[in-house]
């Protein structure tokens, strides 16, 4: 008797790419093949045309999971508390996307006794590495099959192999764009963007209204955070998932979370990449005005270089490491009084805080007020202070001579003297 075929968990999108690689490690590598398809509210198909063209295209079974939720609890949100933005400007949506989609396969590999698990990622890009790594960390004993890296087929290979299998080709095979979306955030790549002169053409948004014709006046809302988490919209309690959806579509109709960069991939790429994030825009901005009240000036400057870490660790596919754990415990020991409310408004692609207030806010009217009245800062106490702080300099003037690198300035002035 010869034995049983050996299953492999493929993380399937239902697009070209992942379709033909059912059919082909089915035929080239012998595998029965399962999918899984995580719904993270990207633009995705419906769960019944998933699973359909997985069957179709050969797979033995199609799963399709709604991780939203958990995808904005466990990922975005802890991420958001961070400060986490890779480069100062990316969300990362899909570098956060990957763990989970790792974790799902890695969790549906040992309920149907796979051997391995695949993903559709090319050999050029981040998240070939994010899948391979996560998937390393969490068991090590699955081997990890990547075919699209692996096939050595172009676009119109791929697209005969489909018609010789009679596998369905998606309508979006003609598009020049390569695009990942959750609610995280929306990537796109690839087509004209590869020229970093080249402005992205307005085709390429979908989740934003171009700035230039949206509303003028915009829109103003407080968003509420407990413990630098986001619970409510205009005192409106939410779901984690329908906080951010809600977010998406009022910044998003106001041109907002719109991010054209140019970005150092982990393989030694620059590309060019253009990303629409609108709820994440807004929610950093609120959530750093928060923190300008909650935080102490030593925590928060801190945590901008930690925010650093954390983001490179999560675009590096790193999540499932102990850096990252560290720096969690860390985050979530400085978010302990970051409770409160914001409020920004969105116009025109422009988000700005316009108020913050803060349940154990660390700003003082009393201390900062330049009014006498009501004014408790003590400015006697500010000589003795500076005296001790500038101590050094001057010690430093006096044995080792200013370190003075401009000549004496003579620049054009004018001088009254009293007659
Ligand atoms: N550059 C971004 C990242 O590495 C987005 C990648 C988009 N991925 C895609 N399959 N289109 O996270």
């Amino acid at each position: 008797m010869s034995a049983p075929p050996r299953r492999c968990v493929l993380a399937y999108s239902g697009g070209l790419d992942t379709s033909v690689a059912v059919r082909w490690l089915t035929e080239e590598l012998g595998f029965e093949v399962v999918t899984l398809t995580a719904d993270l509210g990207g633009e995705g198909r419906d769960a019944a045309t998933i699973t359909d063209r997985a069957l179709k295209a050969g797979a033995v079974a199609a799963h399709v999971v709604d991780a939203r939720r958990v995808f904005v609890e466990h990922f975005a949100f802890p991420t958001l508390a961070a400060g986490a933005l890779y480069e100062g400007v990316y969300p990362l949506a899909t570098a956060l996307a990957r763990p989970l989609i790792a974790k799902l396969l890695v969790d549906v590999a040992r309920e149907e006794g796979a051997v391995a698990v695949a993903h559709g990622c090319t050999g050029k890009g981040n998240d070939q590495v994010r899948f391979d790594v996560a998937t390393a960390a969490l068991a090590p004993e699955l081997e990890v099959v990547a075919p699209v890296r692996d096939w050595h087929m172009g676009r119109p290979q791929e697209i005969a192999y489909a018609a010789a299998h009679g596998i369905e080709v998606p309508a979006t095979v003609d598009s020049p764009y390569s695009v990942d979306a959750n609610l995280w955030g929306r990537s796109v790549e690839c087509g004209p963007l590869e020229n970093p002169w080249t402005a992205p053409p307005e085709e390429v948004y979908e989740w934003t209204a171009d700035p230039a014709t949206a509303d003028a006046t915009g829109e103003e809302v407080a968003i509420s955070f407990e413990h630098g988490i986001p619970v409510s919209v205009d005192g409106e309690p939410l779901a984690a998932e329908e906080l951010v959806r809600r977010l998406n579509t009022l910044a998003g109709r106001n041109g907002v979370g719109r991010l054209d960069h140019v970005e150092n991939r982990l393989v030694g790429i620059k590309s060019r990449e253009v990303y629409e994030a609108p709820a994440a825009v807004i929610l950093h901005t609120a959530h750093a005005a928060l923190e300008t009240l909650a935080l102490p000036r030593d925590v928060a400057h801190l945590k901008l270089q930690l925010a650093a870490e954390w983001a490179r660790l999560v675009y590096d596919g790193l999540w499932f490491g102990a850096l990252r754990s560290a720096l969690a415990a860390f985050v979530l020991s400085t978010q302990e009084h970051v409770g409160g409310e914001v409020r920004v408004r969105c116009a025109r692609g422009l988000v700005s805080v316009t108020g913050r207030r803060a349940e154990h806010s660390l700003y003082s009217t009393a201390l900062a007020t330049y009014d006498r009245e009501g004014n408790v800062f003590d400015h006697t106490a500010a000589r003795g202070f500076i005296e001790l702080f500038g101590l050094s300099l001057r010690t430093q003037a006096r044995v080792q001579g200013a370190l003075e690198d401009l000549p004496p300035l003579s620049l054009p002035r004018q001088v009254r003297r009293a007659p």
